[in-house]
């Protein structure tokens, strides 16, 4: 039976627990180095971060921000959204989590009025996205670092 993911949004006391995400996800899917560019987004306290339990325990996090906004009728709406951090615990990747996680993501950046999605994603990551219609538009060799490429991709909403 599928167990039940519990969402709910960034608090400062998850902070260690969001790393110890990112160190089982390294060097597999991220490169060492970005560990401090991680910390630091946290240490922002991310508002549209989003953190996943299941039975209490954190399994995964993800945010969508506004990106380019532009003025429409004297209200904001964002143009462009980002899918920032999505990362989810090894021990439970393959199992469909990531899809859900993919599901909340577009509502979010649809409710933002985003007409494109932004990721910025590595090799490792970018056939996950392909499989949510997500085009590359730029690819840099060790963007992230040594043996780990950017992959830069779009999903037009
Ligand atoms: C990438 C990630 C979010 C995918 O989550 P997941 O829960 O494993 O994905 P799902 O189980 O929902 O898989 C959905 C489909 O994508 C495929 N898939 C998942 N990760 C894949 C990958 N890295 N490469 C190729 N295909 C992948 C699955 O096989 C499945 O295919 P199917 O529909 O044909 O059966 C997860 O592996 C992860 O957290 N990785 C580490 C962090 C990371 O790289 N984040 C991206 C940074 S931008």
């Amino acid at each position: 039976m599928k167990k039940e993911l519990l969402y709910l949004p960034y608090v400062s006391a998850v902070l260690d627990d969001c790393l110890k995400l990112f160190d089982a996800n390294c060097p597999e899917y991220f490169a060492p180095n970005e560990r401090d560019d991680y910390k630091s987004f946290l240490e922002a306290s991310p508002d549209a971060y989003e953190l996943c339990f299941i039975s209490g325990k954190l399994i995964a996090a993800f945010g969508v921000f506004p990106e380019e906004t532009a003025i429409s009728g004297g209200a904001f709406a964002a143009r462009a959204a980002s899918l920032n951090w999505i990362l989810i615990n090894p021990d439970m990747q393959g199992s469909g989590i990531g899809t859900e996680l993919m599901s909340r993501a577009l509502s979010r950046a649809r409710l933002l009025g985003a007409q494109t999605l932004k990721i910025a994603a590595s090799h490792k990551s970018a056939p996950f996205f392909k499989k949510f219609a997500a085009k590359t538009v730029c690819e840099k060799q060790d963007g992230w670092g040594p043996d780990m490429h950017r992959i830069d991709m779009v999903i037009e909403l």
